[in-house]
């Protein structure tokens, strides 16, 4: 017995408590033997109570060093500042960018007016850029210090250049596709500015675009009356203001009421009650021929609009230059957005 008991190891609060039962307790294996040694005969007493204390000290001193030992082990995982006891603290997976999620949903409010969703390149040759959207030779956006330009091969003669719009895809699209035509196109677009809280070199817009026999006026406000109302509040209001773009005719700009103040004034809308987010207006006839589609036998319209300045007006963003540093303080507050 004493060998077995010398061998005992322990190593946690249960081990230590079934060890002080087996040996040390009331019904313990050490009192059970002092019961026993009433019974030993007299001449033998003097020798088996000396080997009786001999186990029962080294039972006890064993509970005091394996006591000693757990308390000491515990401290030490304390004092390091681990409680392993603790659940672990929850660890951010990631979110997704909002971005992301603002061209997720303009994607699902397209989708159920029947639009699909199609891609272009962001390196882009002139003409698709330019020349087919009845861009003049003389345009400002032409210039160096509004397009950023990609030095082309000696072979190439049309200009190559980072898009600066998504309108690029339309004739892409066109030039493959027969009308019926009901697209949306998201990317990357790219211009020359400074950078700042309201401008950035890239940026990312969603066209629109629609092309059927007796495509009208009346349908363009339909559909972005109906969107905004979808993407901002449900009494949203449109208003169109007359614009020009080269490859629309009529062209216009929209506005929504400020979902925010409601009408009745505030700093992102500038106390007008209106904030603007698109362009948009008639595909140019000019631009359908481009594109081999026949002006007399089929309309359309198109629209643009910029991502960040959706985003910006969703979740209150007020600095544009926060959805390309990736500082996750920042991406973190979209978790589960
Ligand atoms: N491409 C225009 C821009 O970048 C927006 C636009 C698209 C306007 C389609 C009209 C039609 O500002």
């Amino acid at each position: 017995l004493l060998g077995e008991v010398d061998a005992v190891v322990v190593n946690s609060k249960d081990d230590l408590e079934k060890f002080r039962i087996k040996y040390i307790s009331r019904k313990g294996i050490l009192n059970d033997l002092f019961d026993e040694f009433k019974t030993v005969a007299n001449e033998q007493k003097r020798a088996v109570g000396q080997e009786l204390n001999k186990l029962k000290n080294l039972a006890e001193q064993k509970l005091r060093d394996f006591t000693e030992a757990l308390e000491q082990s515990a401290g030490d995982s304390k004092a390091s500042g681990i409680d392993l006891t603790l659940p672990v603290a929850p660890n951010f997976a990631g979110s997704i960018h909002p971005l992301t999620l603002t061209r997720q949903r303009v994607l699902e409010i397209f989708a159920r007016m029947g639009f699909n969703h199609e891609d272009g390149p962001e390196v882009e040759t002139d003409w698709y850029n330019f020349t087919a959207l009845n861009f003049p030779e003389d345009h400002p956006a032409r210039e160096m210090q509004d397009t950023f330009f990609v030095e082309k091969k000696a072979v190439q003669k049309d200009d190559v250049l980072l898009r600066t719009h998504t309108s690029n895809v339309q004739v892409r699209l066109m030039e493959h596709k027969k009308p019926p035509i009901r697209s949306l196109m998201i990317g990357r677009v790219y211009r020359n500015e400074a950078i700042s809280a309201r401008a950035h070199c890239q940026f990312h817009q969603i066209e629109g675009l629609y092309v059927d026999k007796k495509v009208s006026f009346k349908d363009l406000k339909d559909t972005l009356y109906h969107f905004a109302k979808e993407m901002f509040d449900k009494d949203t209001k449109i208003r169109l203001r007359p614009s020009y773009f080269p490859f629309t005719e009529p062209s216009a700009e929209i506005d929504i009421s400020c979902f925010i103040c409601k009408g009745s004034g505030c700093n992102i809308c500038k106390h007008s009650g209106w904030v603007e987010i698109a362009g948009s207006g008639m595909v140019d006839p000019n631009v359908l021929e481009n594109s081999g589609i026949d002006s007399e036998e089929y309309t359309g319209f198109a629209f643009g609009m910029g991502i960040e300045r959706i985003t910006m007006l969703r979740y209150g963003v007020k600095d544009l230059r926060l959805f390309f540093e990736n500082d996750v303080r920042f991406l973190r507050q979209f978790e589960g957005a």
